[in-house]
C-alpha cells in the first residue's frame, strides 16, 4: 500500500502496461485480459492484474503528465517489484515523415521536466529506453507489419504551448519526432531504480499539418499498440 496505490504485495505482474488515461486501462483490460481483477483504484487512477496468451501481465494508469506518471513509476517498481514497464500512449506528430496512426518506439525522450533535469548537475542527462524492449519491439512491429518509427520523442510538461510547434523548432532540427508528456519521467525513474521501459507512443495529431485521428482509426491503432505491447509485455517476461 501507498499513498497513491492499495494494491497488496503481489498484486502486480512483472510487467505493467502503463496509458495515461485510467478508463483506457479498464478498457485494456476488460477488452484484452484473461480474468481481469482491479488492484488499485486510489483516485480512480485504476490498475489491473490478468493474463495475455496464459501469461501475468497488469496495466496502470499514470495519469498526466510527468510528475503523476513519476509516482506511478516509482511505487510500481521500488514498493511492488515491477521489472518491465511499457507505456502506451499518445502523441503529437513533429513531422511529416510520420503519418497519422504511425508508432513511434521512442528511443530517447526529451523533456523540460525538472524531473531529468534536478540531481544531475552540470549534465543533461539523455533519458533512453531499454535496448532489449526496444529491438523486441521493432522486431513484433515489424513482423506484425505496423508502420513504426524509432527515435526521439520530447515529454513536455505543456500542452498548450504559447508558441505552438514553433516551441519545438530545435528539437525537431535534431530530429525529435513527437511530443507527449510523460515518457522521460518513465525512463529516468526506470533507469534510476534498474526497471526496463518503452514508451510506445500512436501519433494522434500532427502539429506541422493540424490533421487528427478520426475516431474509428483512433480505436483500431490503439488496438494494433495495445496488442504489440501485450505481445512485448509476455515475450520479455520469459527472457528478464
Ligand atoms: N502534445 C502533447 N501531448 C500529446 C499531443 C500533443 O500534441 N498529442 C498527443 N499527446
Amino acid at each position: 500500500m501507498t499513498p497513491h496505490n492499495n494494491a497488496r504485495s503481489g498484486d502486480y505482474a512483472e510487467a505493467v502496461l502503463l496509458p495515461g488515461d485510467p478508463l483506457r486501462a479498464k478498457w485494456i483490460a476488460e477488452t484484452f485480459l484473461e480474468a481481469p481483477r482491479l488492484v488499485n483504484s486510489v483516485r480512480n487512477c485504476l490498475g489491473y492484474t490478468g493474463a495475455w496468451k496464459g501469461r501475468p501481465v497488469s496495466v496502470q494508469a499514470t495519469g498526466m503528465g510527468q510528475p503523476s506518471t513519476a509516482i506511478y513509476v516509482h511505487e510500481l517498481v521500488a514498493v511492488y517489484g515491477v521489472r518491465t514497464l511499457i507505456r502506451v500512449g499518445t502523441c503529437g506528430g513533429l513531422t511529416t515523415d510520420v503519418k497519422l496512426r504511425d508508432l513511434i518506439l521512442a528511443a530517447t525522450a526529451s523533456s523540460d521536466s525538472t524531473i531529468v533535469r534536478d540531481g544531475f548537475g552540470p549534465f543533461a542527462y539523455a533519458p533512453g529506453a531499454d535496448f532489449a524492449l526496444l529491438s523486441k519491439a521493432v522486431q513484433l512491429a515489424d513482423a506484425a507489419g505496423m508502420a513504426r518509427h524509432v527515435g526521439g520523442v520530447v515529454s513536455s510538461d505543456i500542452f498548450y504551448q504559447p508558441a505552438g510547434i514553433e516551441a519545438y523548432r530545435t528539437l525537431i532540427a535534431h530530429g525529435v519526432l513527437g511530443v507527449e508528456m510523460e515518457a522521460a519521467a518513465l525512463y529516468t525513474i526506470a533507469a534510476r531504480l534498474k526497471a526496463r521501459a518503452l514508451a510506445i507512443c500512436t501519433m494522434t495529431d500532427c502539429l506541422v499539418t493540424s490533421e487528427e485521428i478520426d475516431v474509428e482509426a483512433r480505436q483500431t491503432s490503439l488496438t494494433d499498440m495495445v496488442t504489440l505491447a501485450l505481445d512485448l509485455a509476455v515475450a520479455e517476461a520469459q527472457t528478464a
